[in-house]
């Protein structure tokens, strides 16, 4: 084929219909936006399954708690631990164990508070709201549920 411009030559750069040299890279670039945009959907479903996939678990037994006290358990199947209290006769709640001034394991109770030994910080048995020292945050708090004598915790 020569070229259309009839300059003679077979092969003719200076007349050969040329893709802006950007073209390709706009291209690439376009196709790398829209990888990321993918991703980041993937990465929001992904993120919207993991959300979804709460699970309720049987945490312990009314009566493994007297009223005023508290039990750390761990959740069957799992290496999830909580701490379980019992404020009165009627409720149990759900927390994470750790404190979360330095990630340590609560140590104890102490009438209504949830005790960390290492600095000192405290939290309420109800509602896992810091009532002294330096922790900055209350204890994650997990959904509990009573029946029968199962005490149910959805994580
Ligand atoms: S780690 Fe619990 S009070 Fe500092």
């Amino acid at each position: 084929m020569t070229c259309e411009n009839l300059c003679g030559t077979v092969v003719c750069e200076e007349h050969a219909p040329q893709e802006p040299k950007n073209a390709l890279l706009s291209r690439r670039g376009l196709l790398g936006a829209f990888a990321g945009v993918a991703a980041t959907i993937g990465f929001t479903a992904l993120g919207g399954s993991a959300m979804a996939a709460s699970k309720t678990y049987i945490a312990c037994k009314t009566t493994d708690i007297k009223v005023g006290g508290a039990k750390l358990v761990t959740l069957a199947g799992t290496t999830v631990q909580l701490v379980i209290t019992r404020p009165n006769n009627t409720s149990y709640h759900a927390f994470s164990p750790y404190c979360t001034h330095r990630m340590t394991m609560l140590s104890g109770i102490s009438g209504t508070n949830l005790i960390c030994q290492r600095h000192g910080a405290s939290y309420n048995t109800t509602t896992g709201a810091v009532t002294g020292g330096p922790a900055p945050t209350p204890l994650k708090r997990f959904a509990t549920t009573v029946s029968g004598t199962s005490v149910k915790v959805t994580v």
